[in-house]
């Protein structure tokens, strides 16, 4: 039987399939993505670089010689490969299990086309039984999780971690995200939050869902 990681392996290996040569593209972070970027090395295809959203993304692709850009050095990407917490029937995600989603929306809105690999248990009818992560400023942590009650939710601070930036990650269990698009500016709109995890406004345009029968590609647009 296919296991969990067996469908990320499948999503990501068919995601090579989209990547143009010649391009530069984005690479996001978690264990799908880890198993795209081995993919991509070893499918021999020649890209002009990968920006990538995370420490461990960069590392990897070292390991495995995709060469790196920085985000400034580039006007567009062709193509961004994510993976993501919760995916909906209309492409839109919860995204930051991996506390990177900041960098993950950048380099996703920079991108032509935003293809998310996933496992099928990733996708859902409604989002949020995942908690959504926030990422907050340090000096705002109290005020935010005040804020974020006050819309329904139950925030929790993820003890340990600090982002690459430097702020701290609140996942809040219980939203209402029924209206993904309108809760994304709420949060954002909230003084203190960097960037919260909700992917409406930065939909995937194409979805592939490792499923046990083979590699899924859902295109709705
Ligand atoms: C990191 C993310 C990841 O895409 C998300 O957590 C999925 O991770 P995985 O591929 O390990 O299941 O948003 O911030």
């Amino acid at each position: 039987m296919a296991t969990q990681d067996d469908l990320k392996r499948m999503a990501a290996e068919k995601a090579v399939d989209f990547v143009p040569e010649g391009e530069y593209i984005g690479i996001g972070t978690g264990s799908t993505v880890n198993y795209f970027i081995k993919a991509l090395a070893v499918s021999g295809k020649k890209i002009k670089g990968a920006v990538s959203t995370s420490a461990k993304t960069r590392a990897l692709m070292a390991e495995y010689g995709i060469p790196e850009v920085e985000l400034g050095d580039v006007s567009r990407l062709a193509v961004y490969v994510d993976g993501a917490d919760e995916i909906n029937h209309t492409l839109q995600m919860i995204k930051g299990g991996g506390a990177a989603h900041l960098p993950e929306k950048i380099v996703a809105s920079a991108s032509d086309l935003f293809i998310c690999i996933a496992d099928e248990s990733k996708y859902v009818t409604r989002l949020g039984k995942f908690p959504l992560p926030v990422e907050v400023v340090p000096m705002a942590r109290s005020l935010v999780s005040r804020q974020l009650v006050a819309l329904g939710g139950e925030p929790e601070l993820r003890l340990g971690c600090q982002t690459e930036h430097g702020n701290l990650i609140v996942d809040v269990h219980g939203l209402d995200l029924s209206k993904p698009l309108t809760m994304e500016e709420t949060i954002n709109n909230i003084p203190g939050v960097v960037e919260n995890g909700i992917f409406a406004r930065n939909a995937a345009d194409i979805l592939i869902l490792g499923r046990p029968t083979g590699a899924e590609v859902i295109k709705i647009r």
